[in-house]
């Protein structure tokens, strides 16, 4: 199978050396969900932005279809890559259907109008992230989770074949995070392939296919979740006790957090 995107030894350190990113490789296939998880600070949104280009590595390097991501010409790339970063806060005078319309631009030449075509996208986008009840509502008044699934959705409109997505369930309640779970996973299956940062764990086990999970700027462990994913490992990496257990249906992993008020009986 062809590889969309891969990273080969990639270290990067930001200007003031406190934190290094070291020596990350990584494939990333069609129809493939890839989870990237690890504790604050542990260099996950800097590895997705290495991943699209914004942050040039100091060593090793990022080829798309293998092609140096460098070499791309920047709508060139956006049509095959869409990215949603952490926590952006566009400050759009916007409708909902305009903001999720602006995936569209990667297609268009300069300030083209959106067509028949791009309006049936913006449909199914609107409709798949059930933003429609929202698509008139001006984006500044929407609350915080409302927001997020608008970008969600303004990034699927740009119908990309990579979707590189940081903590896109962040500030979302149980219902729309897990529809965005679905959605990617479903989107994934439909043959594109998508990247999450997440710092649910149990939802990055019961949908990725794959996960590295990432401490200090290192790679810890990659793998299937099953293999990533044990109580001795990630007790250590988060500093907390942890008990990993089988989903009773799925057989997924699924972690619990344990605590003096379980260990003292008093649960
Ligand atoms: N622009 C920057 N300049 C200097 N240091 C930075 C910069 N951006 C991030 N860092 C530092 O690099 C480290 C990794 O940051 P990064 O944002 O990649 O972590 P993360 O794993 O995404 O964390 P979180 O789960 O909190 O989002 C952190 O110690 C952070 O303080
Ligand atoms: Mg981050």
């Amino acid at each position: 199978m062809q590889k969309i995107l891969s990273t080969v030894n990639c270290s990067f350190a930001y200007n003031n050396g406190q934190f290094q990113l070291d020596g990350v490789s990584l494939d990333i296939y069609p129809g493939r969900l890839f989870g990237i998880v690890g504790p604050n600070g542990s260099g996950k949104s800097t590895l997705l932005r290495i991943m699209t280009g914004i942050l040039n590595p100091d060593e090793g390097g990022v080829s798309l279809y293998g092609e140096e991501v460098k070499s791309y010409h920047r709508r060139q790339f956006a049509q095959e890559v869409a990215f949603l970063p952490q926590n952006p806060s566009p400050s759009f005078d916007l409708t909902v259907r305009e903001v999720v319309g602006l995936g569209r631009y990667p297609y268009k030449k300069g300030l083209g109008l959106l067509d028949k075509t791009d309006e049936l996208v913006i449909d199914r986008t609107l409709e798949d992230t059930e933003c429609t009840p929202l698509a008139g509502r001006y984006f500044s008044t929407l609350s915080g989770g409302e927001r997020q699934r608008v970008l969600v959705a303004s990034v699927l409109a740009q119908e990309p074949s990579l979707l590189l997505l940081d903590e896109p369930g962040a500030s979302l309640d149980i219902h729309h995070k897990s529809h965005v779970f679905d959605l990617l996973w479903a989107l994934s299956r439909r043959g594109i392939g998508v990247v999450v940062v997440t710092h649910d764990l149990n939802l990055a086990a019961e949908f990725c296919d794959e996960l590295i999970l990432l401490s200090d700027g290192k790679v810890v462990e990659t793998g299937k979740p099953e293999e990533v994913m044990t109580g001795s490992l990630l007790s250590q990496i988060y500093d907390a006790e942890l008990q990993v257990i089988k989903h009773p249906l799925t057989q997924s992993p699924m972690v619990n957090v344990m605590g003096k008020k379980i260990n003292e009986g008093n649960g």
